[in-house]
């Protein structure tokens, strides 16, 4: 386990309607560990991003929010513009004024130029790589990974690589049930780190908070969380039902 603090941060996907996100919250409040030991977060469907942030009260959750970009967006040209028509994106206007703290940009392609666009508005991007099955067979994660970070942190200054996260999630394992072994993450979380020292020196590379995603349960997290690489996780499935994500962070009470 390293200095940094932890951040742990469920991801809902499309999970979820208004009335199950309040029940959620209901269900939390007063559990969650304190601020100081570790940061977490709920990445929420868009339209349930105001009801997080207004019926959180004061329970230490940040909200958080997901874009992803597909091929069909890339094709279309994504716009990362404060304001503009694309029907499929979160507008950063929005989640700034709704006081969302961070975002988790999948595929690199164009989440350099959305880290930009976060960073300026004042909101910290969880950047997320990882390797598909054949790939991670092949034994060429680690190439893929380090490829991955490199053109995703293009450009970023080494503050802002300091402040961001990375998450590291092989597609492999969301989803899947298949947890990558507590050695496995650790390594190429060491990867990712290894990649930020080579581009922006040891001070960045010791400041980043890499998080560990794919299939991470209450009963696993304890163990990815002792690795020295690992600074927090990103839980999809694990983080739907209030009893499970109050499991993840039993570690922090
Ligand atoms: P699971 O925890 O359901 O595997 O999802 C991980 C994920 O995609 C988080 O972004």
């Amino acid at each position: 386990m390293s200095s940094r603090k932890p951040i742990i941060a469920g991801n809902w996907k499309l999970n979820k309607n208004l009335k199950e996100t309040l029940a959620f919250l209901a269900e939390i409040d007063g559990k969650l560990p304190s601020e100081d030991k570790v940061e977490v977060a709920i990445a929420a469907p868009a339209m349930y991003l105001i009801p997080l942030v207004h019926h959180r009260g004061n329970n230490p959750l940040k909200v958080s929010a997901e874009m992803f970009t597909s091929k069909i967006q890339v094709r279309s040209q994504v716009k990362h513009h404060l304001k503009h028509s694309q029907t499929k994106e979160l507008n950063i206007l929005l989640l700034v004024t709704q006081n969302v703290a961070n975002i988790s940009t999948k595929q690199m392609k164009t989440s350099i130029k959305k880290a930009h666009a976060l960073f300026a508005a004042g909101v910290t991007p969880i950047l997320c790589c990882g390797e598909t099955l054949e790939t991670f067979e092949a034994g060429k994660t680690a190439e893929w990974v380090s490829g991955q970070i490199e053109a995703g942190l293009k450009g970023l200054t080494a503050e802002q690589v300091s402040s961001m996260v990375i998450a590291y999630e092989p597609i492999w394992a969301i989803g899947t049930g298949k947890t990558a072994t507590a050695e496995i993450a650790d390594e190429t979380c060491g990867v990712v780190r290894s990649v930020v020292e080579k581009l922006y020196g040891k001070n960045v590379s010791e400041a980043v908070r890499i998080q560990y995603g794919g299939s991470v349960k209450p009963e696993t997290v304890e163990e990815l969380m002792s690795k020295e690489n690992i600074d927090g996780a990103l839980v999809g499935g694990a983080s739907l039902q209030a009893a499970s994500f109050l499991g993840l962070l039993d570690i922090y009470k």
